[in-house]
């Protein structure tokens, strides 16, 4: 292994950086006692070539186009598991025996139903609201709620935040929607699995009988598996973040959830369907290309390009695929927007403004695609992600609580502002 030193050319202080190895890629150096042997800092916006922890969860392989939960590459999960059995490998470590999964399936079913009190906390919120903005708010709001359970050093406590939290957010996503939509709440059906409580809780009403499309419930399931983690991203970054200072485990999701909103995170499934809306028709990709990379105008191929991945995300390779069959099954093949996907694709993998930027289609560029021929409004599918994603969430979170080493995340700075100087009375001024 190579030994990697700091040199202090001014000073001849020599730091020695310990070599932290993973299971798999890169080694990290360790610098956390660069300051305090050599008074500087490290320097790392936007965390590029920074870790924040060891985690066990999941890996990427950006170069690879590798996606892991727990070893599992993401595509055998997708083409062989459910949601929940994929749920209980991330919080667990490994897969279930089919007396475990019944066991967690059942405490999620059972988990689902919302305080009422906290039903009425969407009457707070103007009609058009955001439903992501009523998503963080109300997934705050359950902090003021479950007293019994926030010892963040209890297992036991950290297990049932943990399936409050994962039972409880599509039914809170649903409400949103319903509250956009003036819709009476929909109380969840606990002999539906997940995928089916979450349609039923948002399509149905009370004036006439319900049936889930089976093929709808498997499209969102696969979706759902697809979104679950993605190690150190911003939203996860952010949930641990704020958990190492040992605020509620509730809201610590919720600012997870304000994190992922962003279009540069998850907002941007809902920011390609505008884009697609904007852009109208295959006649007019050429020019909304030459304005992507003008740059001028700010203008972005939205779910295009990742932080991590650099030849292919192997979660939009899936979400291609389902989203043919999932347009099939809905008499859709001939999808207006998919044709223009398909085609904004085909001209970016092509040009060379992407391909030097390496720059492809991330797990976004198709998922709205699916959510929008599920009937799922626009501003409805970053909540979707966030349902998906809270897996993630607090599977960090339980890692990080449960770790004896975990101290408050506290980044430092390069101070850029005026030096030192004296106050001015205001007539000096
Ligand atoms: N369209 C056009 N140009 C792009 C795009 C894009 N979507 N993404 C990156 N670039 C360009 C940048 O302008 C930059 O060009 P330069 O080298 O000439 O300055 C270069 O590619 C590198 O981009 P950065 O912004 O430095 O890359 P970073 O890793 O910081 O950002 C990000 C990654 C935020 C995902 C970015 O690619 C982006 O904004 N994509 C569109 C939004 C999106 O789809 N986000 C979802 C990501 S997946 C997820 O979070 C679930």
């Amino acid at each position: 292994m190579a030994q990697y030193s700091l040199l202090n050319e001014e000073t001849g202080d020599k730091t020695e950086l310990p070599v932290k190895e993973g299971t798999v890629g890169p080694v990290g150096l360790d610098v956390g006692k660069v300051y305090a042997q050599q008074g500087v800092f490290t320097y790392d916006p936007g965390f590029t070539s920074t870790c924040s922890c060891d985690s066990a969860i999941t890996y990427i392989d950006g170069d690879a186009g590798l996606l892991m939960y727990r070893g599992y590459p993401v595509d055998q999960l997708a083409q062989n598991s459910s949601f929940i059995e994929v749920a209980y490998l991330i919080l667990n470590g490994e897969l279930p025996n089919a007396q475990q999964l019944e066991s967690f399936d059942q405490s999620i079913r059972r988990h689902t139903m919302i305080n009422e009190s906290l039903k009425r906390f969407f009457e707070g919120f103007h009609y058009d609201a955001h439903p992501m903005a009523m998503l963080t708010g109300v997934v705050g709001s359950l902090s003021a709620f479950y007293h019994d359970t926030t010892n963040n050093k209890d297992p036991h406590h950290r297990e049932i935040f943990a399936h409050r939290m994962i039972a409880k957010i599509p039914t809170i996503a649903a409400a949103a929607y319903k509250r956009y939509f003036g819709q009476p709440f929909i109380y969840p059906q606990n002999h539906l699995d997940y995928s089916s409580n979450l349609l039923q809780m948002m399509f149905a009403v009370p004036a006439e009988p319900y049936h889930v499309d089976p093929v709808a419930a498997k499209a969102l399931d696969v979706l759902f598996i697809l979104h679950a983690d993605h190690e150190q991203n911003a939203s996860t970054s952010t949930v641990r973040l704020a958990g190492s200072t040992g605020c509620n485990p509730y809201a610590a999701i919720a600012s997870g959830i304000a994190a992922l909103w962003g279009p540069a995170h998850g907002g941007a499934n809902e920011a390609v369907l505008r884009m697609l809306d904007e852009i109208g028709t295959v006649d007019n990709v050429k020019p909304f290309m030459e304005k992507v990379k003008n740059k001028e105008s700010g203008v972005r191929l939205m779910g295009f390009g990742h932080r991590v991945y650099k030849n292919f995300d192997p979660r939009a390779t899936i979400i291609r695929e389902h989203c043919h069959k999932v347009l099939k099954h809905f008499g859709q093949e001939n999808d207006p927007q998919m044709e223009l996907a398909l085609e904004l694709e085909r001209i970016a993998l092509e040009d060379d403004y992407f391909r030097e930027r390496k720059l492809y289609p991330n797990v976004d560029f198709y998922s709205g695609i699916i959510y929008k021929a599920l009937g799922i409004p626009v501003n409805m599918f970053t909540p979707m992600f966030a349902i998906a994603r809270a897996v993630g969430w607090v599977a960090h979170w339980n890692e990080m609580s449960s770790d004896a080493s975990t101290r408050i995340g506290r980044p430092r700075q390069i101070y850029t502002g005026p030096a030192q100087r004296d106050y001015a009375a205001i007539d000096k001024r």
